[in-house]
């Protein structure tokens, strides 16, 4: 029986490959890496996340605390001897440090952890892949482009985040340096929400679209698209790649492509609908960012008790990434057998029910840590 090695499973992506595998009693053995100070936390952190997507707590008891390694990639040497990890068959690694923000842990996880993890897996006799999720945002694509995959990163390529550089340099070190790993690479698009539980599981990213359209200003147009897919459907693509034929250091986005990509005018009605309010529509303005600046004071009228600098700091960098209209081809992914994802207008509105209730700080708060 395989024996799969999952990284991130009390994350959202992460977390919604686990509820695939615990609702659909695939034969599989389990080892999962988690940080805590022992098994039986760790199986609880772990608990506590397949509850966000709502797993049955009979199956939930079916996991236990030898499925649990613990391990922390800021740390790695500490728990890469474990020898349960020889027994290991295919790897899903997505833990990182998933921030725009300054995480002082971002190069030390998403780097050289991860390339620690790589190198300690490359030594496996019986290893049959090593699946890494990367981000398709990784590739500082071109602003109005449909991107296509590629393992080449550009040169001198100026990053908005530090998350992407690291993001960029992993995969290009673990290619150099781990070449006889069963390598596969996975570039999500943008992940937000669940098709069936909203925001519950992760309400990142979905409070940038909110924040917009309550401010009626922003830094992209209404006509540019956004590419957006649900995290089951990551999670059902994720696992199909595992299981694939692809070729050793192959790169795939999931992404909903230029079909299903979406205008954010679409999104306007969509959520408008949903809220069962008028769309904002004419409304709307597209403004540079120094613009949102001189509005710092109002913030706190339209967002409630807010903190002005931090909110101001989201605008700029998700402003960055809305403004660039680009969408990432799922040719490859489609050609694999995967179906075409649903639309994010389609689920809107489970997300919508989701984060009533909840300020933009609040859901936001999980985009900064
Ligand atoms: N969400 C998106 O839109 C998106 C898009 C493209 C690509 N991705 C990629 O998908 C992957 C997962 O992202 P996500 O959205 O699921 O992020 P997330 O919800 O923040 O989850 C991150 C996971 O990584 C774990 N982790 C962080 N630091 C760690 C460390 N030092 N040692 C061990 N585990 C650590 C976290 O564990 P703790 O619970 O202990 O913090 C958590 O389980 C990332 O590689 C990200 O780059 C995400």
């Amino acid at each position: 029986m395989n024996t799969l090695f999952i990284t991130g499973v009390t994350g959202f992506l992460g977390g919604a490959v686990l509820e695939k595998i615990l609702n659909s009693d695939q034969a599989v053995n389990l080892l999962l890496l988690v940080r805590a100070s022992n098994p039986q936390e760790g199986l609880e952190r772990v608990k506590a996340n397949m509850r966000k997507f709502h797993v049955h707590e009979d199956i939930l008891a079916r996991l236990n605390a030898d499925d649990i390694l613990i391990g922390d990639l800021a740390n790695a040497h500490d728990f890469l001897s474990d020898p349960r990890l020889d027994q290991v068959t295919h790897v899903l690694n997505c833990a990182a440090v998933a921030s725009f923000g300054n995480n002082p842990l971002i190069w030390k996880v998403n780097v050289e952890g991860t390339l620690a993890l790589a190198t300690r897996m490359e030594q496996v006799e019986g290893l049959q892949r090593f699946l890494h999720v990367g981000t398709a945002m990784s590739c500082t694509p071109e602003q109005d482009s449909l991107v296509a995959e590629s393992a080449e990163f550009r040169e001198n390529a100026e990053h908005l985040v530090e998350y992407t550089y690291s993001k960029s340099t992993i995969e290009q070190l673990m290619r150099q340096q781990c070449p006889r790993l069963p390598l596969l690479i996975a570039r999500p698009s943008i992940v937000v929400g669940h098709t069936r539980h909203g925001c519950t599981p992760s309400s990142s990213i979905f409070w940038v679209f909110s924040m917009g359209l309550m401010l009626q200003k922003f830094m992209c147009s209404m006509e540019d698209k956004v590419d957006v897919v649900p995290v089951d459907y990551c999670a059902d693509a994720l696992l199909m790649l595992l299981n694939s034929s692809a070729g050793q250091g192959e790169v795939v986005h999931i992404s909903a492509g230029e079909e299903n990509s979406v205008r954010f005018a679409d999104i306007d009605m969509a959520m408008a609908e949903a809220l069962e309010k008028a769309p904002v529509g004419d409304k709307y303005a597209q403004v540079s960012y120094e613009t949102l600046v001189k509005m710092r004071r109002e913030l706190k009228h339209i967002f409630g008790p807010c903190n002005e600098r931090l909110m101001l700091k989201a605008m700029r960098l998700y402003g960055a990434f809305a403004t660039l209209n680009v969408r990432f081809s799922n040719d490859k992914l489609l050609s694999m057998g995967m179906p075409k994802p649903p639309r994010f207008t389609d689920y809107i509105a489970r997300c919508v029910q989701t984060t009533q209730g909840l300020t933009i700080p609040e859901q936001m708060a999980v985009d900064f840590k």
